[in-house]
């Protein structure tokens, strides 16, 4: 995620920087494009990687992972990677091997840039002709895939089947033993199913058996639909709608097993904006502290919203995870200290030193005392992090581990970025790291029968830049010793979210 917004970011620079500057950004874009983002064409089927240390007998299932990777016509012309075109990868776990597969999502997207050669797409961060875009078509585009998304960002399980999922509808069904793409989900209700964004972190609640999500519906009067989905249905129950003026960005949200919890960033939009389509969209967002941050508390329940709490200023793509307890709500988020990540604040973008730091992250908790509707905060740890995940059992409830990546990205191909193991509640985190290795999203997979949180392993797919490789990294969850790596047969550029699939 951090990544296609820094190519926003350095794009816009070259608008407004000095000439040093420029070309300290240049070779950084460079750089970025050659080792983290380049094109991946190849598509290969059951390819059995090489194995080097032990792989646990109890592992079984298939690790799925999704991103962009191809970005570029001709090898000239470049998207960012917002805009690169998904691809879908499996890591299966057989007996004594594992099968690598990847195929890219058959969207209209592809057939435009794979099967046309043209970039003329409208994307995140690109829209070259919106008025002729909304009346392209490209004859390439089967009749079953018209209107198919490049979802590139995360992968979900509604209704039985395997989803991908980008922040425009609709998600999109694939087969997850062939990778094939099937087409659009059908979702059976009556919620809007278009002119809507819709986030791609749904979570689902193991226990309740539900997947929750939020969309926002832009009109004259635009508002925050939460809803919610039971498992094995396709049909979206609204658990509340908040009427909201300037629709924020939000990436992701808090769910524990009482509450659901909207954290609305003030990095806004004005939805006329959206609706007339000038410009690509997320330039059309706008940093607003003055507006603060506010924490909406709905009650699973009764849908009620119980409390509206404003805090400072700040802005996050991911929350870690959220639970509640005697009647306090703890929400963990990775935070930066504004949106500058996004780049569309051209007149605080001043300089590549500036872009660099406004990756700072930290993971932060925020307490919620529900009787007093007062908020506090702490960091729990004070590292540049992203890409964090827990347990799947986890998610909505009390926890202890998360996994994340140090978040800044490789400036040299023997930069040192560690994966980390964070006790959410010592604030102590264990880590593995390689020079030169950077890790995608670490994914928690549990010993059958294990009984502590963290009895299991913990899979990478860590893009090797000195060897221009990728390999499956497989840890012990207990200590993050390695306990074997799976070469895949290509390198695998910088990807988004995954899934383990049983
Ligand atoms: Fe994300």
């Amino acid at each position: 995620m951090v990544s296609k917004i820094s190519f926003v970011l350095l794009l816009l620079l070259s608008a407004c920087s000095s000439d040093s500057e420029k070309n300290s950004s240049k070779s950084l874009y460079q750089f970025y494009n050659e080792h983290l983002f380049f094109d991946l064409d190849k598509e290969v089927e059951r390819n059995s990687c090489s194995i080097q240390g032990s792989i646990p007998a109890w592992l079984s299932g298939t690790l799925l992972r999704n991103g962009p990777a191809k970005f570029s016509v001709g090898g000239e012309k470049r998207v960012s990677w917002f805009d690169g075109l998904a691809m879908l990868h499996a890591f299966e776990f057989s007996p004594k091997q594992v099968l690598y597969s990847n195929r890219f999502l058959r969207c209209e997207q592809y057939y435009i840039m794979v099967k046309e050669k043209s970039l003329n797409f409208s994307g995140f961060a690109q829209d070259p002709c919106p008025v002729v875009f909304k009346n392209q078509t490209s004859r390439f585009i089967p009749k079953d895939m018209k209107n198919v998304e490049s979802a590139s960002v995360t992968i979900q399980d509604y209704a039985d089947m395997m989803v991908a999922l980008t922040e425009a509808p609709l998600p999109v069904v694939f087969d997850p033993k062939t990778l094939d793409t099937i087409g659009n989900f059908q979702y059976s209700d009556q919620l809007p199913k278009s002119q809507i964004w819709e986030s791609a972190h749904a979570q689902h609640d193991l226990e309740a058996g539900e997947t929750f999500n939020y969309l926002i519906e832009f009109g004259e009067k635009s508002f925050y639909v939460i809803w919610k989905m039971k498992d094995g249905s396709p049909a979206r129950e609204v658990v509340n709608k908040i009427p909201v003026d300037l629709p924020a960005y939000m990436h992701s949200f808090a769910l524990t097993e009482r509450y659901q919890i909207l954290v609305e960033f003030p990095f806004v939009v004005n939805p006329i904006d959206l609706i007339h389509r000038t410009k690509p969209l997320i330039f059309n967002y706008t940093w607003k502290p003055e507006r603060g941050t506010t924490f909406y508390i709905t009650e699973r329940s009764t849908g009620q919203l119980i409390a509206q709490i404003k805090d400072d200023p700040f802005f996050a793509f991911h929350h870690v995870n959220a639970y509640d307890k005697n009647g306090k709500i703890y929400i963990d988020i990775v935070t930066e200290p504004n949106a500058d990540i996004m780049g569309v604040i051209t007149e605080t973008v001043t300089s590549p030193k500036k872009i660099l730091e406004s990756g700072k992250t930290k993971l932060q908790r925020f307490t919620i005392d529900v009787t007093t509707k007062t908020l506090s905060k702490e960091t729990i740890f004070n590292e540049t992090l992203e890409m964090p995940r827990v347990p799947a059992d986890r998610t909505a409830h009390e926890y202890r581990y998360c996994y994340a990546i140090d978040a800044e990205f490789p400036n040299s191909i023997n930069d040192v970025r560690p994966l980390y193991k964070i006790d959410v509640n010592a604030g102590t985190a264990q880590k593995w790291a390689q020079a030169g290795c950077f890790p995608g999203e670490p994914i928690f997979v549990p010993r059958p029968d294990g009984q502590d949180e963290d009895d299991g392993v913990v899979l990478s797919v860590i893009l090797d830049l000195v060897n221009h490789t990728s390999f499956l990294l497989i840890l012990d969850a207990r200590d993050l010793t390695e306990l074997a790596r799976a070469k895949a047969p290509h390198a695998i550029p910088v990807g988004l979210h995954g899934f383990w699939n049983l």
